[in-house]
């Protein structure tokens, strides 16, 4: 579903990713770890498309992002971390119904589809009100729903959970999980070892741009011997290292 291939990415001289190989199959759920400046957004933006790779190949369903950017966006629904790329003037409504258009939805299918995502998301209630005046948690779900409206197949999260009330996140967590059973493929970054652990079949986990580990967390505890994931990172990619 998702193959990253020997991708580097520089800025002026700085590799901020070297070399990274991993791949998601259908249905399968990967967590991204590393510390802050490991290369996590850099290499989410390169399979939305919007960063290019200096060196390497990646394919989403077979397309390439960089020769058939449009073919791969259709089938991605992305979440950045921090700004949410919301416009604060417009509801919720119109937020995601912008982004239906993009998609080449037509206005029937934007209205229902909006509205399945609003019952779904608990977000009725402010649906028809200006994103301006939301809370975070607020903004984080209309971003997502938003995200799903084309009804991607691959949902890319960039710390979907980050800054969010124990509610909210959680609201996300279990998201994810029905991304899964829904048959998309998942890849999001993350910083809360026990979300990884709790949602993830497979983890990449990267450091300075480099990959130190893609597998499943089976291995990785029995490798290290441990299950204490908080110990296994710090002592792969721990400060100073
Ligand atoms: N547009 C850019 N120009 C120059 N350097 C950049 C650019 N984008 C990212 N970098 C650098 O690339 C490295 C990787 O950044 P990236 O944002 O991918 O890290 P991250 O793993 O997402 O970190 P965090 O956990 O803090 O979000 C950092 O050193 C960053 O400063
Ligand atoms: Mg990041």
């Amino acid at each position: 579903m998702i193959e990253v291939k020997g991708i580097t990415k520089t800025f002026g001289d700085f590799k901020a990713v070297n070399e990274l190989s991993f791949s998601a199959q259908q249905g399968e759920v990967i967590g991204m770890l590393g510390e802050n400046g490991a290369g996590k957004t850099t290499t989410l933006r390169m399979i939305a498309t919007v960063l290019k790779p200096t060196k390497g190949e990646i394919l989403v369903g077979g397309k390439n992002v960089v020769h058939n950017p449009e073919a791969v966006r259709k089938q991605i629904g992305i979440l950045f971390g921090g700004e949410t790329g919301l416009y604060d003037r417009l509801t919720a409504r119109e937020n995601i119904a912008y982004f239906g258009k993009l998609y080449g939805l037509d206005n029937a299918l934007i209205k229902q589809r909006t509205e399945s995502l609003a019952n779904r998301f608990d977000m009725t209630r402010y649906l028809d009100k200006r994103v301006g005046g939301f809370s975070k948690g607020m903004k984080q779900k209309t971003a997502i729903a938003r995200s799903l409206v084309h009804d991607p197949s691959v949902v890319l999260f960039d710390e979907p959970t980050s800054g969010l009330d124990i509610t909210s996140a959680n609201v996300i967590r279990q998201l994810i999980g029905e991304f899964k059973e829904e048959g998309r493929t998942v890849i999001f970054s993350s910083h809360i070892m026990s979300e990884v652990e709790r949602l993830c079949d497979r983890v990449v986990i990267i450091h300075r741009g480099t990959l130190q580990y893609n597998g499943t967390l089976e291995t990785l505890y029995q490798q290290n011997q441990t299950k204490d994931l908080d110990r296994i990172f710090m002592e792969m990619v721990g400060a100073g290292r």
